[in-house]
């Protein structure tokens, strides 16, 4: 059934990297319930445009939960309160009538923000590129099937390729930390024997680059397995770690 409400936004707006930026209020009248929350947003940027302001500015592109693009904070949670959800996957159904939503952007030293709600992620561009590839030909699915992968093995694998590098991780993280991130692309590639030509050198070099570009220390808190869309597991992290000191061991 169709149903409408009203909500107060305020949201995080920051004409660039070196202003200041505040919290503006915006009255979201009448919004469909059945819309997604960027088509709530879509909503309010057209009424902004008709007014001749600014609209808001905020990262999308599949909207349907596989490109990692879309990023924001409401009410304090990465991607919203729909667990294992996307933001472009929530749906203003979720929210009930009169709520009061705070919309920031990603909060991280190494994710510093462009505008509004759009922050620039390519310290995960580098990270990815220090390591995060396979250097063998791995042919097609015949070759695949020939090469024996314990069942296990390879949905662990599976299950770690899953992230879409969206840094909600590092957002919900108390120190902003990216081991959720790096832990994932170390594993889905250790994990299989087609990963293992580069396994330690790719162990050292994501974690070195991890470093150099600002993200804070894992300290167990386990905010970033809740907040992760994709519910890319925290056990990924214990074999980053085990993988880094069988690599500092090895090379
Ligand atoms: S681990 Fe999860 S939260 Fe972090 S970048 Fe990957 S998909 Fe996003
Ligand atoms: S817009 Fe692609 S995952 Fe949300």
């Amino acid at each position: 059934m169709e149903k409408t409400i009203n909500l107060t936004l305020r949201v995080w707006r920051q004409n660039g990297p070196s202003d200041h930026g505040r919290f503006v209020t915006y009255e979201a009248k009448d919004i469909d319930t059945a819309m997604s929350f960027l088509e709530m947003l879509d909503v309010i940027n057209t009424s902004l445009e008709k007014k001749g302001e600014d609209p808001i500015a905020f990262d999308h592109d599949c909207r349907e939960g596989i490109c990692g693009m879309c990023s924001a904070v409401i009410n304090g949670q990465a991607h919203g309160p729909e667990m294992g959800t996307t933001l472009c996957q929530l749906h203003m159904r979720r929210f009930n009538d009169g709520d009061t939503l705070v919309i920031e952007p990603w909060r991280a030293k190494a994710f510093p923000v462009i505008k509004d709600l759009v922050v620039d992620r390519s310290a995960f561009d580098r990270i990815i590129k220090a390591g995060g590839y396979i250097s063998v030909r791995t042919g097609g699915a015949p070759d695949a099937h020939s090469i024996p992968i314990a069942r296990e093995k390879a949905e662990e694998a599976m299950d770690a390729a899953a992230c879409i590098g969206c840094g909600a991780c590092v957002a919900s993280c108390p120190n902003a930390s990216a081991m959720l991130f790096v832990a994932a692309k170390v594993s889905q590639f250790a994990l299989l024997p087609q990963g293992h030509p580069e396994r330690e050198s790719r162990a050292l070099a994501m974690v070195e680059q991890m470093d150099k570009e600002g993200f804070g220390n894992c300290s167990n808190h386990y905010e970033c397995e809740a907040a992760c869309p994709k519910e890319i597991s925290v056990r990924n992290i214990a074999r980053l770690n085990r993988e880094f000191l069988r690599a500092r061991v090895l090379v």
